[in-house]
């Protein structure tokens, strides 16, 4: 059977990358798969967060979730630290994966920065605990943005090492699913860097709750070239800020790049960038405005997580089950 499972980290600041490159694609999904989504928090702590700024932005991500319309009754919405089985497997997965995997993870090294030694060790044993939230359900599929692709390869090696060691089946290797026109959306203030929610600036990214000033203003400022819109996608290849936004707009509108530029070609930015304001307030206005909504009856969006921790323990509980006897731990009857 083919499951789904996600995660985002309830780290503040979800923004329009966190949306096409996963959340929006999360909603089409539930037609077809079963689907667990879920806010990381134990992903979270690896650096700093004060304890109720993550409580809010944990009950943020569920927001998000319900807003861009996965259903809570169809797919699971839960938060990691609720089910144990997350921890319990990663740690057992600490003792697959080598160090040696984990020191080519570049999101650990830009994430570490200069300071290594300082790091948290959380923060390296990372990937491990992703793995455990996937294949604590025996996900089959696996949608992300293109950022999170080693990680997913690591996740097939954990398995693909776990199965061999312990001579079983146990674990599928699972797929990526990076889909859509806008899998790696960049800065809005420099295109050679991704959107991220720890950008010290905040005109770097859209966010989900931002308003239509908020979001015309971030457009406007977006840094751009002095040329008018290609024709051609070859073009845009050395205009990575011009490129960016043709895949938002291309994203957004459900188009492909090329049909954006068919409309657009010759267009200056003056002309490109309101039409982009109009498309993304549109897209993401109604969201935002769900967002707060849900934020004014906190009780609901509490309910939904743990009604889904509950969905989600009883699908995990048999996959640890099965680990720990295979491993070789006795098991408590
Ligand atoms: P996180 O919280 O950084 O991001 C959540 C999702 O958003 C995608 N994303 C982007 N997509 C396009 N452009 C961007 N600029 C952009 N920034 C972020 C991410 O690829 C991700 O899909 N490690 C994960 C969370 C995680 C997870 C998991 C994901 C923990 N366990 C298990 C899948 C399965 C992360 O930090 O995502």
């Amino acid at each position: 059977m083919s499951r789904i499972f996600s995660g985002v980290q309830p780290t503040g600041n979800l923004h329009l990358g966190n949306y096409l490159g996963a959340i929006r694609n999360f909603v089409g999904l539930q037609d077809n798969y079963e689907c667990i989504y879920c806010a990381v928090n134990m992903h979270a702590i690896t650096v700093w967060q004060d304890p109720e700024d993550l409580r809010n932005n944990t009950r943020e991500v569920a927001a998000a979730y319900l807003a861009a319309g996965v259903d809570p009754k169809r797919s699971i919405i839960f938060a990691q630290s609720s089910v144990s089985a997350h921890a319990e497997l990663a740690w057992i997965f600490n003792c697959v994966a080598r160090l040696g995997w984990l020191n080519r993870m570049t999101q650990f090294k830009e994430k570490a920065g200069k300071n290594r030694e300082n790091a948290s060790v959380g923060l390296y044993a990372y990937p491990n605990l992703m793995a455990a939230d996937i294949l604590a359900y025996k996900a089959t599929h696996v949608p992300v943005g293109e950022d999170q692709k080693q990680h997913l390869e690591l996740t097939r090696d954990i398995a693909q090492k776990f199965n061999k060691d312990y001579g079983t089946e146990t674990f599928p290797l699972v797929e990526p699913l990076i889909f859509g026109e806008a899998t790696r959306v960049m800065s809005l203030r420099d295109g050679s860097k991704k959107m991220s929610k720890s950008d010290p600036s905040d005109y770097s990214r859209i966010t989900f709750t931002d308003d239509r000033d908020s979001i015309a203003m971030k457009l406007r400022k977006a840094r751009t070239d002095p040329d008018p819109l290609p024709a051609k996608l070859e073009e845009l290849d050395n205009r990575p800020e011009a490129a960016n936004l043709v895949g938002i707009y291309a994203a957004l509108a459900d188009m492909t790049r090329q049909q954006v530029l068919d409309e657009f070609s010759g267009a200056a930015f003056s002309t490109f960038k309101p039409a982009l304001t109009d498309l993304a307030v549109e897209k993401f206005g109604p969201i935002g405005e769900e967002m707060k909504r849900l934020r004014a009856d906190p009780g609901h969006v509490d309910s939904v997580l743990k009604d889904g921790a509950e969905r989600a323990s009883a699908l995990a509980a048999p996959v640890l089950a099965e680990v720990k006897d295979i491993v070789g731990f006795l098991l408590a009857r």
